[in-house]
């Protein structure tokens, strides 16, 4: 069976290789692109941009999510808290927003600029309950870092 970090390596390198010339956008679609025809596990897979009180919905990949959600969920927390967000249950984390009710566990990443602000989260769901893990974490990170740590916003 093919492992995890297989997987996360070979989005890594695809992605990776395909970064240059691309802007912020177009890296996005890159990126959900790759990782939900990729990844089994994944359900949905997006970009949210923190615009004040809310976060608004950028590329994405999987049924149709809330185009503008409160800064309060899972999304929030991590943009807020500047860290990764891993929720084995989505019904037992406080706060949490139901896009779409068969979403069962969630990750969410800021995404750095060359600054250190975050100027967007990476969000994923999955069926499963459990399904994200510190291997999830250490590809996502590393994948966003190689595609948005040299951004510099105009
Ligand atoms: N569950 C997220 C909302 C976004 S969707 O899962 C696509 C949250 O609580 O912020």
């Amino acid at each position: 069976m093919v492992s995890k970090s297989e997987i996360y390596e070979e989005c890594f390198r695809e992605i990776s290789g395909k970064l240059k010339d691309l802007d912020l956008h177009d890296r996005m679609e890159l990126i959900c692109e790759a990782l939900k025809e990729k990844v089994p596990y994944y359900f949905w897979v997006g970009f949210y941009f923190p615009k004040g009180e809310f976060l608004e919905l950028g590329p994405s990949r999987g049924p149709p999510a809330c185009a503008r959600i409160a800064a309060t969920g899972v999304c929030g927390r991590a943009a807020k808290e500047k860290r990764t967000i891993i929720v084995p249950d989505v019904r037992v984390f406080p706060g949490h927003i139901v896009c779409d009710p068969r979403s069962k566990s969630e990750i969410a990443l800021p995404v750095f600029d060359s600054q250190g602000n975050v100027i967007a989260v990476l969000d994923v769901d999955s069926e499963e309950l459990g399904s994200f893990d510190e291997t999830d974490r250490e590809w996502l990170e590393k994948i966003l870092h190689v595609a948005f740590s040299q951004y510099e916003k105009e």
